[in-house]
């Protein structure tokens, strides 16, 4: 497949699709090597700078990645973000990674206006304020930023974090089973602190998600998470189309 020179669609984004599907034809695997910019330029026909212009944007998309003085490689695919009331540690073991965990900061502080009336409580109630930089194989994914009620876990405070997954903690030492939960997923970019811990260039992308979970209808824990965008995707099933009336 050649660049169409008459297509509405931009050179760029014609390369990225061919590039992609010469990716995956010519059976490169993880970690292989891609063309130079130069080479991909004579191959296709055209100016490095559009050259550029579609690997920039591969790497933005997480699909490649760039090593300085070596050149560009096939990235890895993408992890799909959980859609159960999973934990960060199951997730990632059932995966084949190994969790971990780096605390970042931990207190108990009052609950702001925002976070009270997303967890049905007052305002000013005793929260466990616990911010974590979850990593898979040593490496940074997601920062993570957890509320939960004092009162339903007293003595949190006091069980270390690292190398311990939050949820079986709350299952194993004060009995909580979250039955339910619900999270909502939108876009972002980092900011420059976030993008530090998650060693992501600024203003890189990410996917901010915030999720409830609930014991017996009680708001356990208010957690809002940044995931790395170039490791991180979104799969859903679809619906069969509903007619009218049905
Ligand atoms: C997921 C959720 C977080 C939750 C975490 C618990 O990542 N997004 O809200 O705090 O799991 O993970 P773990 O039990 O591994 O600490």
């Amino acid at each position: 497949m050649a660049i169409d020179p008459t297509s509405p669609v931009p050179k760029y984004a014609q390369l990225r699709d061919l590039l992609l599907d010469w990716i995956v034809e010519a059976g490169l695997s993880v970690d292989a090597l891609v063309p130079s910019e130069r080479e991909l330029g004579v191959r296709y026909g055209l100016s490095r700078m559009t050259v550029r212009q579609t690997i920039d944007l591969l790497v933005a998309e997480g699909k490649l990645y760039r090593v300085p003085g070596k050149g560009t490689f096939v990235a890895r695919p993408k992890i799909e973000m959980a859609l159960a009331l999973a934990s960060f540690t199951e997730d990632m073991r059932a995966r084949g990674f190994t969790p971990g965990s780096r605390d970042l900061s931990r207190r108990i502080g009052p609950a702001s206006g925002g976070t009270a009336r997303m967890m049905g409580i007052p305002q000013g109630t005793p929260v466990h304020q616990i911010e974590r930089l979850r990593t898979a194989d040593g490496e940074p994914m997601a920062v993570e930023r957890s509320s939960i009620p004092v009162s339903i876990a007293p003595h949190l405070d006091t069980f270390s974090l690292s190398g311990r997954s939050l949820y079986s903690i709350l299952e194993e030492e004060f009995g909580i089973i979250l039955d339910s939960g619900e999270q909502t997923i939108e876009a972002g970019v980092c900011d420059p602190a976030d993008a530090k811990l998650l060693g992501l260039p600024l203003g890189s992308p990410v996917l901010s998600m915030q999720r409830r979970s609930f014991a017996k209808g009680r708001c356990v824990e208010l957690a809002r998470s940044l995931y790395r965008a170039d490791r991180y995707q979104l799969h859903s099933r679809l619906d069969p189309r509903r007619t009218a009336g049905s």
